[in-house]
C-alpha cells in the first residue's frame, strides 16, 4: 500500500464511527452510532420517536411555527400516543401524556437531571416519567421536583384531533 492510500486509509478510521470501523475489520457488535453522549435511544422501546423527518413537515404528522408545535393526532406518527397512553416526540424534545380522549399533556423532553432526552418510559402505575439515562423518575403534576428539579411543562390546546403544544 502506497504513503498516499495508507493516509486515506487513517483518515477514514479516523473519521468513521468505531463500530463500522471494526465491522471492516471483521468484528461485528450490536451498537448503533452516535455522535452525540445522550442520544441514545434506551429504555422506551418505539415509543421514543415521531417519524423519520425531523423538519416537522407533513409527512411527521406536526408542524413547527415557531414555539408552537401543532400534532394531528389522527396521523398514524402518533399512533402510539393512543395505544400506549405517552409518546416521545424526541425530535422536538417533547413528552405528550394522554390523560384522556380530551385531555393531553406535554412536556419537556430534556431529562431535568442531566438533558438527556432519548430515554424516557413511563410507569402508569406511579404516574411518572422514568428517565433510563440514570434511573430518576419525575411526576407529571408540572409541580413535584425530581433529581435536577421539575419535569417542566408546556402548554397545550386541543382542537378537534389537533393538538397545539406551546414550547415556554
Ligand atoms: S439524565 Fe435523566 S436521569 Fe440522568
Amino acid at each position: 500500500m502506497n504513503r498516499k492510500n495508507q493516509n486515506k486509509r487513517r483518515e477514514f478510521l479516523n473519521n468513521v464511527c468505531p463500530t463500522v470501523a471494526l465491522a471492516f475489520m471483521g468484528v461485528t457488535m450490536l451498537e448503533a452510532c452516535s455522535s452525540g453522549g445522550d442520544d441514545s435511544d434506551i429504555g422506551g422501546g418505539s415509543n421514543n420517536g415521531g417519524g423519520g423527518n425531523n423538519s416537522g413537515g407533513s409527512n411527521t404528522g406536526y408542524t413547527k411555527n415557531g414555539n408552537d408545535i401543532t400534532i394531528n393526532l389522527n396521523h398514524s406518527n402518533f399512533s402510539n400516543l393512543h395505544s400506549n397512553g405517552w409518546f416521545n416526540l424526541f425530535q422536538e424534545k417533547i413528552l405528550l401524556l394522554k390523560v384522556s380522549s380530551t385531555s393531553y399533556r406535554a412536556f419537556t423532553g430534556s431529562c431535568p437531571h442531566q438533558g438527556t432526552h432519548t430515554a424516557w418510559s413511563y410507569n402508569g402505575s406511579s404516574g411518572e416519567f422514568v428517565c433510563g439515562q440514570h434511573g430518576n423518575s419525575y411526576k407529571t403534576d408540572c409541580s413535584t421536583s425530581g433529581v435536577g428539579g421539575v419535569l417542566k411543562c408546556y402548554t397545550t390546546t386541543l382542537s378537534g384531533s389537533s393538538l397545539k403544544v406551546t414550547k415556554s
